[in-house]
């Protein structure tokens, strides 16, 4: 009785959550500038093979675009987003992007959104150092503003919990197991010191000692510069290879950041870790498909905001 009243309330939300995305059609550029898609990834494989951290800082772009008023390409507006906390002498590869949608404009002028150049280069970048692969939903638009208190608040700090991350994913509305997915993205690129300093000298029950060891030299116990800059790789197994070791890393308490070692510390994400670290395929579908989601993430579509020329800045 209470289900079937419950069915039509279910196939609204049900409708409602597809229509953001049903606007999105990867062949959405098909006809308007059919060259955009291998132009993108010749462009993004030329970089990352150029810097292999490229990739990373691509990835990472992409998502500190989508958590922050959907993937609008707000992050890559100068200024506002680009100054909040978590971006800050932190978020790169702005000039890849710059130069990516420089060569696409050549091609078809104000056709391809920047939103879009930034979705697939997040793609390239993880099939350029070795991972999965995935069809990418296109026909974003870009936003005319961007929102530095917005992204103050709903990028999560590396200091976060196992139940701030999943708030903090789940209004975003991602599952555990999706959120757990997605963090697999620190199975490449670097940190500095000043993200996982505290970890090194004030987790020693939830951190490998020998790998705490070989990384203070590099990052010293007094805060402020030189020290605070200082890179380590996020996984330290195979920093620049897209695979699931990043997993096995946790379960040797070997996670860099406090953000990652909670989702293997006893608490309530530890069976999802163990089975992507002794899954790759697992994990490659659970990214893959979680990518797609995040991509989807409050899009700009139709005659809503504007496509770019330049995407630093609104036309
Ligand atoms: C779970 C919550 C997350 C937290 C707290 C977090 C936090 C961080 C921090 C603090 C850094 C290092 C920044 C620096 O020191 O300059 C970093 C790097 C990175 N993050 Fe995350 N992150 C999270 C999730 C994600 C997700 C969902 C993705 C992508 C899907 C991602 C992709 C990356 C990549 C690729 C890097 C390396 C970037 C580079 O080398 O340039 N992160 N993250």
């Amino acid at each position: 009785m209470a289900s079937s009243s419950l069915l039509p309330s279910v196939m609204l939300l049900l409708c409602l959550a597809a229509s953001a995305s049903a606007q999105l059609s990867p062949t959405f550029y098909a006809t308007s500038c059919p060259k955009a898609l291998d132009t993108i990834k010749a462009a993004v494989t030329a970089a990352v093979k150029k810097e292999n951290r490229m990739g990373a800082s691509l990835l990472r772009l992409h998502f500190h675009d989508c958590f922050v008023q959907g993937c609008d390409a707000s992050v890559l507006l100068s200024g506002n987003e680009q100054n909040a906390l978590p971006n800050v002498g932190s978020l790169r590869g702005f000039e890849v992007i710059d130069s990516i949608k420089a060569q696409v404009e050549a091609l078809c002028k104000q056709t391809v959104s920047c939103a879009d150049i930034l979705t697939l280069a997040a793609r390239d970048s993880v099939v350029a150092l070795g991972g999965p692969s995935w069809t990418v939903p296109l026909g974003r638009r870009d936003s005319l503003t961007a929102n530095e208190a917005l992204a103050n608040s709903d990028l999560p700090p590396p200091f976060f919990d196992l139940v701030n991350l999943t708030k903090s994913f789940g209004d975003k509305g991602f599952s555990l197991t999706e959120m757990v997915a997605l963090s697999g993205a620190h199975t490449i690129g670097q940190a500095q010191c000043l993200n996982f300093r505290d970890r090194l000298y004030n987790e020693t029950t939830s951190i490998d000692a020998a790998f705490a060891a070989s990384l203070k030299p590099n990052c010293p116990r007094p805060t402020g510069a030189p020290g605070d800059g200082n890179l380590a790789a996020l996984d330290v197994s195979t920093p620049y290879y897209f695979d699931n070791k990043y997993y096995v890393n946790l379960q040797a308490k070997k996670g860099l950041l406090h953000s990652d070692q909670v989702l293997f510390n006893g608490g309530g994400a530890d069976n999802i870790v163990s089975n992507f670290a002794s899954s790759a395929a697992a994990f490659s579908g659970a990214f893959a498909s979680a990518m797609v989601k995040m991509g989807n993430l409050g899009p700009l579509t139709g005659s809503q905001g504007q496509v770019r020329l330049s995407c630093s800045k609104v036309n």
